[in-house]
């Protein structure tokens, strides 16, 4: 059947609410309707190809309808599409649990599945929560809160949203949620502490060994995405952060709870960016790239010490008391499975790294733009930060949407990139070919130059 674009578009608007959106601005606006993918491209209803920039909100990893996870999934369904976890075991999750543990940092040895990122991070606060709850040492259990960084970003439920940053999703919310400590971003172009990059010493972890100093005995864990806090609009620690972040939290007795949701699965050009400074979290939060983008699932790992913890007879209540009716899912968990083969068949890491070079070349360029202030680059994760004025560095104002004009105009010329702010983000697919990453590159460029250059907005 051929599908109608124009009745889709009013359908949508009739009865869509969509995420993090204004609904009237989006119902005064076109709708572009995506019917399929091929690879790194998005189809829409009536034919027309797009280059796939932010990977489907950062989940494909090998491109869309790729033969292998599909097929997985269809092998899969054939057998069965959902059994519970709660009091069952299926294959899939068994044999993904073991692939997890294997691959991801030592010292993870246990899998508990959900399925998005917010959940993967909600389990992980309850599960460090109650960690300290029922530890033998009464003094320990005063460890109730968390410690985050200021433009944090870990989900959108309440425990998530009260680890992130205070922007106006908290501020919205703020009656709902529960408090914690905040330590500065690494946010270096506009050091929230004043200092010159490269020049500041790491003031900012000194921040953090202060108010762990001060305050450990009610501190059960902090919470930190591994160097790049994406939806911040890629903020990037530099080398050496993260590491002195797990040796803060070991030297105050701190879990650590690196949340690789966005990060995961290559994003940063290693399989999880935590091995880029040999870092060991206590508890490890997955999902987007998990299934490779094809469905929702999520996973928290954890140490041997944590899991040891909770075990006890029933009338102890040491359980953990959560689970969601789709954990596990067989689906979900065999295409993890197949993506996480793929990734090893295809040595998808060099691919990335490779990859990684060429858009670090291909960004140079960028830099001659009038109103390009600063960009920020780890693997295939971009954020181009544009600026009303260069040498001061201020901001364009939010009512100029000077993101929403790039990537507007980037979509007119094919390709499918979302800012977060005033930074433009490019979150390739990353399975990307050099040609696609260089399309990329290109139409990025003009559209930056087109919108921030074009008249009316000559620099100042
Ligand atoms: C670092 C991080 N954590 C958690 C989440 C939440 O994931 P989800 O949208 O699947 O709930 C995101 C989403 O962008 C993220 O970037």
């Amino acid at each position: 059947m051929k599908l109608d674009n124009a009745q889709l578009a009013e359908w949508d608007k009739e009865y869509v609410w969509h995420p993090f959106t204004q609904m009237q601005t989006w119902n005064a606006a076109d709708t572009l309707i995506i019917e399929r993918g091929e690879g790194c491209y998005l189809i829409d209803v009536l034919g027309n190809r797009y280059l796939d920039g932010t990977s489907s909100l950062w989940v494909t990893v090998h491109g869309h309808a790729h033969p292998i996870l599909t097929q997985a999934i269809k092998d899969q369904v054939d057998k069965i599409a959902h059994s519970t976890l709660l009091g069952l075991a299926n294959v899939p999750s068994i044999q993904l649990a073991k692939k997890l543990v294997e691959i991801t940092p030592s010292g993870l040895t246990k899998v508990f599945y959900s399925d998005a990122g917010a959940t993967a991070v909600e389990i992980a606060l309850k599960i460090a929560f109650q960690y300290w709850q029922q530890h033998i040492d009464p003094q320990q259990r005063k460890k109730k809160k968390f410690i985050s960084l200021e433009k944090a970003y870990h989900g959108d439920t309440v425990g998530t949203i009260s680890v992130g940053g205070k922007g106006s999703v908290y501020t919205t919310y703020q009656d709902l949620l529960f408090e914690g400590y905040r330590v500065p971003s690494p946010y270096c172009y506009r050091c929230p502490l004043g200092h010159e990059q490269n020049q500041c010493k790491f003031a900012c972890l000194q921040v953090v060994d202060d108010i762990m100093a001060e305050h450990h005995q009610e501190i059960s864990a902090m919470i930190i995405e591994p160097l790049v806090q994406g939806a911040a609009g890629m903020i990037m620690a530099p080398v050496g952060y993260l590491k002195k972040i797990r040796e803060l939290c070991i030297k105050y007795n701190i879990l650590m709870i690196a949340d690789e949701v966005a990060v995961g699965f290559g994003r940063t050009g290693t399989l999880f960016a935590c091995e880029q400074e040999e870092v060991n979290p206590d508890i490890m939060c997955l999902a987007k790239g998990l299934t490779g983008g094809y469905l929702p699932l999520a996973a928290t790992l954890t140490t041997e010490t944590i899991y040891q913890a909770f075990l006890g007879e029933t009338r102890e209540c040491k359980t953990f008391f959560h689970g969601h009716t789709f954990t596990g899912n067989p689906v979900g968990c065999a295409v993890a499975l197949a993506n996480i083969e793929v990734i090893e068949q295809t040595q998808l890491i060099q691919h990335i790294q490779d990859l990684a070079q060429i858009l670090s070349s291909g960004l140079e360029k960028f830099k001659s733009l009038s109103h390009v202030g600063n960009i920020r680059q780890r693997g295939l994760m971009v954020g181009i930060e544009l600026v009303r004025n260069k040498q001061t560095k201020e901001p364009y104002t939010l009512e100029e949407t000077i993101g929403h004009q790039v990537i507007s105009e980037a979509r007119r010329h094919g390709l499918i990139i979302r800012p977060s702010g005033n930074v433009i983000v490019l979150m390739p697919v990353l399975a990307i070919s050099e040609d696609q990453l260089q399309q990329v590159i290109s139409i990025t460029y003009e559209a930056i130059k087109n919108v921030t250059e074009g008249s009316g907005n000559e620099q100042e």
